[in-house]
């Protein structure tokens, strides 16, 4: 059956849904030319409006996730996206309707995510939730879409996005906070982080009870090393770490989890808890059953939801990502029941920081490095865990309590100078999350392209621009048009074919 769109805040402007899927051959390049020495594709995933869910609600992390890929190759690029045809977008796809319902989905308010539970019912019982709509990254030539909290992580080919199915290694892996629908499910982070030379991936799963947090190396060959935190102080929304040469480096901070808030209190399940000293874990890579160091900080309540990457200099650790002033999420204090969602970068605004901690005294200290507003760090991502010079983000500027996103930034972290190219002024566009792909498979730290979406979403029409990291100042070397709205998605990664 048919539905009307929704008027809700999560479903207007940028976030108007992208209800179809597209082959878009040789695409049109509206400025420069595509660099011929570029071979790879770009993918992203995000959440897509398709129905309503059976409350009649539309949580945003309940919508399935819709892959996005841009092909580049001999100086052209092909365009598809496509729906992720996971357990649960396969059985409402079957029914014609919708089959779930959320315990955090039927408020009709700002506390609807599909963060919580489902309802089980003979219709949907062993059916995985996921719906791998946050992040996609490359794994042994595959890409692999994952969602958080809810859902195992699905394997996607690069070529035609079809859905090959949830990863064979998924087994091996831990659940969420929900529990298992059937042999396989589990969950696995939205940011995982890889060693480019010898193709294993480090990744987590973390929940509101303990363990909180459960780390999965996952090799090559699919096998997985895995290490329950049972002395993890306290449970956290566990979205980000950073890989260092030595370390796994797991915040801990105060923004907590529970599902006896949406059930008791009638909340949303976040907390932000600020008396909570922010903790960190720093887990051997090598030797994930070896001895955690725990280092209990008395850095100030702030929030870094995204990493940008880690310096180790003797014996400072440098954990360098932009530094929210709290969650770009709401909270009960902020929020009354009938009040619409408020988007993420509505409530809360960042700037990129640094916590350098000392390694010998465990003292630590935060910077802010920049006045500008920014988030979304990249790095290049054949030097995660290797030390880095070079980051990327989305800038912009103040707007109300929150931050409005417009610009390129490339900054030296070593040096702090920075660049940055304005992408929009008063023009409504989303400017997305920027990725780095290097000029050839052994080019130095950052030297390459650094490839933005943007959605002209009152034109209907989306954009890849491409920046030579040469010089960013002069702007885009190449326009890539999409000739329809470009739906919107949180995050991605590139996949190199060369
Ligand atoms: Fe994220």
């Amino acid at each position: 059956m048919g539905y009307p769109l929704p008027q809700e805040n999560s479903l207007k402007g940028p976030f108007q849904p992208m209800r179809f899927e597209a082959t878009v051959e040789e695409c049109i390049v509206t400025e420069g030319e595509i660099p011929r020495d570029l071979a790879g594709g770009f993918y992203r995933t995000g959440p897509t409006w398709k129905r309503p869910t059976k409350q009649g609600a539309n949580p945003l992390l309940g919508q399935d996730g819709m892959v996005q890929g841009l092909v580049l190759r001999e100086g052209r690029a092909d365009f598809r996206n496509r729906w992720i045809r996971t357990p649960k977008y396969l059985l409402e796809d079957r029914h014609g309707r919708s089959m779930f319902e959320w315990t955090d989905g039927g408020f009709g308010d700002w506390r609807d995510t599909a963060y919580g539970d489902v309802t089980r019912d003979r219709f949907n019982c062993g059916v995985p939730q996921g719906t791998a709509n946050i992040n996609i990254f490359p794994f042994q030539g595959e890409m692999v879409a994952s969602s958080e909290q809810g859902g195992a992580p699905i394997a996607i080919d690069p070529i035609t996005l079809d859905t090959k199915g949830i990863v064979p290694w998924s087994p091996k892996l831990s659940r969420g906070m929900h529990d298992p629908a059937a042999f396989g499910d589990a969950a696995f982070t939205a940011h995982p982080k890889w060693d480019h030379e010898t193709g294993t991936l480090y990744g987590w799963t973390y929940r509101d009870f303990a363990p909180y947090v459960t780390m999965h190396i996952v090799h090559p060959d699919g096998t997985v090393d895995s290490r329950d935190l049972w002395d993890a102080p306290y449970n956290t929304v566990a979205h980000d770490v950073w890989l260092t040469p030595e370390w796994i480096v797991m915040p801990f901070q105060p923004f907590t989890l529970d599902r006896k808030r949406i059930t008791e209190k009638k909340v949303n399940l976040w907390g932000w808890e600020e008396d909570k000293p922010i903790v960190l874990a720093l887990i051997p890579r090598d030797d994930v059953q070896g001895e955690i160091r725990w280092i209990e900080t008395d850095l100030p309540p702030q929030y870094i939801m995204h990493t940008m990457s880690a310096n180790v200099d003797g014996d400072r650790l440098m954990l360098d990502g932009p530094i929210f002033n709290r969650p770009p999420f709401p909270f009960e204090q902020d929020f009354a029941a009938g009040d619409d969602i408020a988007l993420f970068f509505s409530i809360a605004k960042s700037h990129l920081g640094r916590w350098t901690i000392d390694l010998r005294t465990g003292a630590a200290k935060s910077e802010q490095l920049s006045d500008r507003p920014s988030e979304l760090p990249k790095v290049d991502e054949r030097y995660y865990g290797r030390g880095y010079t070079w980051g990327y983000q989305v800038g912009g500027v103040v707007k109300r309590g929150g931050m409005s996103m417009n610009s390129l930034v490339v900054t030296n972290m070593r040096t702090l100078s920075e660049q940055a190219y304005q992408i929009r002024s008063s023009q409504p566009a989303a400017v997305l999350e920027a990725t780095f792909a290097p000029r050839s498979p052994d080019a130095p730290e950052g030297d390459g392209y650094i490839i933005v979406p943007v959605s002209w979403w009152a034109d209907k029409r989306g954009e890849y621009q491409i920046f030579d990291t040469h010089d960013i100042t002069k702007g885009p070397i190449c326009r890539i048009e999409l000739p329809f709205l470009m739906g919107w998605t949180p995050h991605g990664h590139w996949m190199d074919f060369r």
